[in-house]
């Protein structure tokens, strides 16, 4: 079967998806399921965290990705002495005045369609209390005790740090309503560090924009796409090993997961989903970020067996081999060319995937640089 099906009809909005997809990858570097995952949430009006180490491009992905965005955006970040006032918006002199207590919210997150929200878990009590609402029940309460509903599609979240697990109810509670979560790692390959190193400027320039409508013309195709019952079925065995081992993800993680899964296959311009697709649930259906993450990749990987999974394993394997080669011992650089070159084999087999080229390009260049160096060194 092959990995991804080719779109049955034209559809304008999933091409600036693809695009945009194709342009923040290629401008940020190792970012390909970040910007993957960034883009699905979009899609399915999730919010979405990633942790990772200070400088490694987080902001960028995440800024670039809002400036693609029309309509309302909102962007902090936040600290322990960040005022609530900050994210809410003033209480309104003009209301109290009138005995009314309301909040001037123009600007703010209660007007946003899309937020950036930095350094989440570090706002005060009253801040995460303000977000939970926000995030889970898209509404906010002004302090009248009336409930007010927020145009918020997306919440876009950064931390340097994961939350830890005796961490306080309203932190947890928001970590939870981060559906799709993933750590960002520092750049790998050798490849990667001299594009860091030597590209003056690494912003992404994309060539659209999309509107709000356009999004939800997206989130409805994507919500409308079937499910095959082999990817049914996959979901299922998936979730049973999954409890065999102690992971238990809750009921609205697993049922959200569905909706997530819809829209990567949405995003890879898919019929219908398939187990492939499956791929995506890797960065939702867990809780504790200690080992869940693994156990569900290694899950997914065994039982859906997604091509994009197949080939990171594979991409993995390569900068290991590189890593323990001396180029000046020629067995040993003829042994690790011998690994190379079967690794681009078994990517030739994933015939199909988006991402199967640009990694056949990546290891074939690390053969000839390999090669060149322990000739260099005879
Ligand atoms: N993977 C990457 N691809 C391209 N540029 C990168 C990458 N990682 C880091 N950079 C460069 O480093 C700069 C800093 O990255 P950025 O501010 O996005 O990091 P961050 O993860 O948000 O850090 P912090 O946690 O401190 O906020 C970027 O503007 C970019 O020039
Ligand atoms: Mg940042």
């Amino acid at each position: 079967m092959k990995p991804y099906c080719p779109p049955s009809e034209p559809h304008p909005v999933r091409d600036k998806f693809a695009a945009a997809r194709r342009e923040l990858s290629s401008a940020l570097i190792e970012r390909e399921d970040e910007v993957d995952l960034a883009l699905t949430a979009l899609i399915a009006n999730e919010h979405v965290l990633l942790v990772g180490p200070p400088g490694c491009g987080k902001s960028l992905l995440l800024d670039s990705l809002l400036a693609w965005t029309g309509g309302a955006k909102f962007s902090i970040l936040l600290t322990k002495f960040t005022a609530v006032e900050e994210v809410m918006g003033p209480v309104s002199l003009v209301g109290l005045k009138e005995d009314r207590y309301v909040r001037v919210t123009a600007g703010k997150l209660p007007e946003a369609d899309y937020a950036f929200v930095d350094e989440v878990f570090k706002g005060s009590s009253a801040i995460l209390n303000c977000l939970l609402k926000i995030l889970n029940e898209r509404v906010y309460d002004a302090g009248d005790g009336a409930a007010r509903a927020v145009p918020l599609k997306l919440c876009l979240g950064a931390s340097n740090e994961w939350p830890s697990p005796d961490t306080g109810k309203e932190l947890s509670a928001l970590f939870d309503r981060f559906t799709l979560r993933k750590t960002v790692s520092p750049i790998r390959s050798r490849t990667g560090r001299a594009r860091l190193l030597w590209t003056p400027d690494h912003t992404p320039r994309l060539s659209s924009t999309i509107t709000p409508a356009e999004v939800e013309q997206a989130r409805r195709s994507a919500a409308a796409l079937p499910w095959s019952e082999d990817a049914k079925q996959a979901l299922e065995a998936v979730l049973a090993e999954l409890a065999r081992e102690g992971v238990r993800p809750g009921d609205r993680r697993q049922f959200k997961t569905v909706g997530v899964v819809r829209a990567f296959a949405f995003l890879n311009g898919a019929d219908a989903v398939r187990p492939e697709h499956l791929e995506v649930a890797q960065h939702c259906l867990w809780d504790c970020p200690e080992e869940h993450p693994q156990k569900v990749a290694q899950a997914i990987a065994r039982v859906a067996n997604p091509a994009g999974m197949r080939i990171a394993q594979l991409l993995l394997e390569v900068e290991s081999v590189l890593a323990a080669t001396d180029v000046r011992n020629l067995a040993a650089a003829a042994k690790a060319a011998a690994k190379l070159g079967e690794v681009d084999k078994q990517l030739a087999g994933l015939d199909g995937h988006t991402r199967m080229e640009t990694a056949r390009r990546y290891v074939r260049e690390q053969l000839r640089t390999l090669k060149l160096a322990s000739i260099e060194a005879i």
